[in-house]
């Protein structure tokens, strides 16, 4: 799939590996998952454009490198939140929006109940975080609202993406490039992805 990175990078692989397992507790896999979300974001911005400024070393006049675009950060609510810390570590001067949708359990179509975004996101580098892609629905819904307030250039960012949900991205915004750190086999009955790691939300805060 043309507009698909898989990030194969060994630690997130190892990380991941943690993430998956069901016997991780809570606590360590909120922290995971963050160190994950750095690791990934490295690998994200890894071709942003950059402009040349002028500095001064202690000694000398040089030339440095600043990121040419803002970045703004949308986490999908709630399971997108465990995405933010990790990327903002890197990224500090980044903005961050938010897109709160959940997904009916019997129709699995996303509803949402709420939105809050930076102005100015048509000048911006949107990255829209969330750790599962599972049918897509929910990540179609926010870069449709994303686009409706100007946003111009998308990234989905997950974790965990099935091929369904890779396939309704690419169907319905060609240009919209997603990265992801494993690409799984399917959906079971519920939507769930398989192998997965379960409901993200729910490891993340503990609500299950
Ligand atoms: C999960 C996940 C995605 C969505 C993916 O959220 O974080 O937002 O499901 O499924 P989809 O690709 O089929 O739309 P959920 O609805 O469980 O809400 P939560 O994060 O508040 O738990
Ligand atoms: N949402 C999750 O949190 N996990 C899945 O596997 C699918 C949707």
């Amino acid at each position: 799939m043309k507009n698909l990175t898989i990030i194969n990078h060994p630690l997130v692989k190892r990380d991941l590996t943690v993430l998956r397992n069901k016997q991780t507790p809570n606590n360590i896999f909120r922290a995971v998952l963050r160190r994950t979300a750095a690791l990934m974001a490295y690998e994200v911005t890894r071709d942003l454009p950059l402009k040349s400024v002028q500095i001064s070393t202690p000694l000398e006049a040089t030339k440095g490198s600043k990121v040419e675009k803002p970045i703004v950060l949308v986490p999908i609510l709630r399971a997108g939140l465990g995405l933010v810390g990790g990327f903002v570590e890197v990224i500090p001067d980044a903005n961050v929006g938010h897109i709160g949708l959940f997904r009916d359990e019997q129709s699995l179509r996303p509803v949402d109940y709420y939105f809050k975004v930076p102005k100015h996101l048509g000048t911006s580098l949107v990255l829209l975080l969330d750790p599962m892609l599972a049918t897509g629905g929910s990540a179609v819904a926010a870069i449709d609202y994303l686009k409706q307030k100007g946003a111009r250039m998308i990234r989905f960012v997950s974790l965990v993406a099935a091929p369904a949900g890779v396939k309704k991205i690419s169907q319905a915004h060609p240009n919209v490039r997603m990265y992801t750190c494993a690409l799984d086999r399917g959906l079971n009955e519920h939507g769930y992805i398989l192998p997965g790691l379960g409901d993200a939300g729910d490891r993340m805060f503990g609500t299950e």
